[in-house]
């Protein structure tokens, strides 16, 4: 069977130079040898990176707490679809279905939690680690082409979930719906640009040098609204994919919110000199200077340009809120019952210090608090019942940015 390098090559040889965004999908994404396809194990604290819901389990309890309270703004319906983009290992969604049993639990009645997950091995992960949850109904595990599909594009009027009382893949009369994204947009395929053009990927000699292309029209466009063009020696990202891909998800909520929290930044934070060339490579928690080193070993992320998100939500009928980070929307959430979803089954002190710390790391500046910003957005939900969202309420105001 030919390795990822010497597929990359091949379809170089055919296609002439790929765009680094071809180059990135086939590294994270190639079905045999993709980093997100190859096995499941990369994931987590012993992989090459951890997540929130990796560091304690009341980062899935606090967003419980706040889908709970978005149910409720969408008038307790009794039927609310969670879908939840890119759920990896599957520890949130466990998380959140765990505290809503137990502390919502008429909440937890109207749920059904859709995980979409587009590698085969981790849907297979999924499968087995919510096996009880998937057979009682409760949740379904599927991949986005089963629920996104082009023709839905604009229409808004059919909810992206597969209907409750039939097979996957069929779609549901308008059931109000949250989607949530954790370190979901980071992992989408993006353009890189610099002032020589669109980077391209060349294969020479067993090496993959770099090469450059006229920008496109879509790319330049991109730079325009969303982001900077790139001055000398400097790369600017383009996120194409994730724009568009945002769009349809938009497209396709038939009332209720988006929730996404990602590393990321908004166009006026590149203005001011800041997170001008994000992406990186990592393997073994350590940043790599190459990504063209060991094709499909290692991760390679961008971080997400929150103003192009916000302007999809906009485009398809959704209402972007103003942008938090992690630590105003946690600290938003938890507040008002001093974190008790941390400490929970703690019985000595030394465990409680030990949660109190977890928090801390996901809280604070110097952990994941300030990296980390949360969009909001929502369709059909009056702008008071928004406004009072405990997660919304340490917010500052985009205009005032
Ligand atoms: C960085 S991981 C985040 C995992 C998880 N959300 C967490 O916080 O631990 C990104 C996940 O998104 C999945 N993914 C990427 N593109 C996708 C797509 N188009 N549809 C569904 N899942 C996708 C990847 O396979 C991977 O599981």
């Amino acid at each position: 069977m030919p390795t990822l390098r010497q597929k990359i090559e091949q379809e170089i040889r055919e296609r002439g130079p790929i765009p680094f965004s071809r180059y990135m999908e086939l590294c994270l994404y190639d079905l045999e040898h993709g980093y997100y396809s190859r096995n499941a194990e990369q994931l987590g604290k012993a992989g090459d990176f951890y997540t929130s819901s990796d560091v304690h389990k009341v980062f899935g309890r606090l967003l419980a707490r706040q889908f709970e309270e978005m149910w409720r703004a969408l008038g307790s319906s009794e039927h609310i679809d969670l879908i939840e983009f890119g759920p990896g290992r599957g520890l949130f969604a466990q998380d959140v279905l765990d505290w809503s049993e137990k502390k919502f639990p008429d909440f937890f009645y109207a749920l059904r939690y859709v995980l979409v997950e587009s590698s085969p091995a981790l849907r297979a992960r999924l499968n087995e680690t919510l096996a009880d949850r998937i057979k009682s109904g409760k949740a379904v595990c599927v991949k986005s082409t089963e629920i996104l599909s082009a023709e839905q594009i604009g229409k808004g009027t059919t909810s992206v979930v597969p209907n409750r009382s039939q097979k996957q893949g069929a779609l549901a009369p308008e059931v109000p719906t949250i989607v949530f994204a954790n370190e979901f947009f980071d992992a989408f395929p993006v353009e890189v640009l610099s002032t020589k053009g669109s980077l391209r990927i060349d294969a020479r000699d067993g090496r993959f040098v770099e090469t450059w292309a006229q920008a496109s029209p879509e790319e330049l466009e991109f730079l325009d609204r969303y982001s900077v063009h790139p001055e000398a020696l400097e790369r600017i990202e383009a996120h194409l994919a994730a724009k568009q891909f945002m769009d349809r998800i938009a497209a396709n909520i038939p009332r209720g919110f988006f929730i996404a929290i990602d590393y990321g930044y908004t166009r006026e934070e590149q203005l001011a000199g800041r997170h001008r060339g994000t992406l990186k490579a990592i393997r073994q928690h350590s940043i790599s200077a190459d990504p063209y080193e060991a094709p499909g070993e290692q991760d390679i992320t961008a971080d997400v340009n929150f103003t192009a998100l916000a302007a999809a939500t906009e485009r398809q009928g959704m209402q972007a809120h103003k942008l938090v980070t992690q630590s105003q929307f946690l600290m938003g959430i938890g507040e008002a019952n001093q974190f008790a979803d941390a400490f929970e089954e703690c019985r000595l002190p030394q465990e409680r210090a030990k949660v109190a710390l977890q928090l801390k790391h996901l809280v604070t500046p110097a952990g994941m608090g300030e990296s980390f910003q949360v969009l909001i957005a929502s369709k059909g939900v009056g702008q008071e019942k928004v406004s009072e969202l405990a997660g919304l309420s340490f917010g500052r105001d985009p205009t005032r940015e």
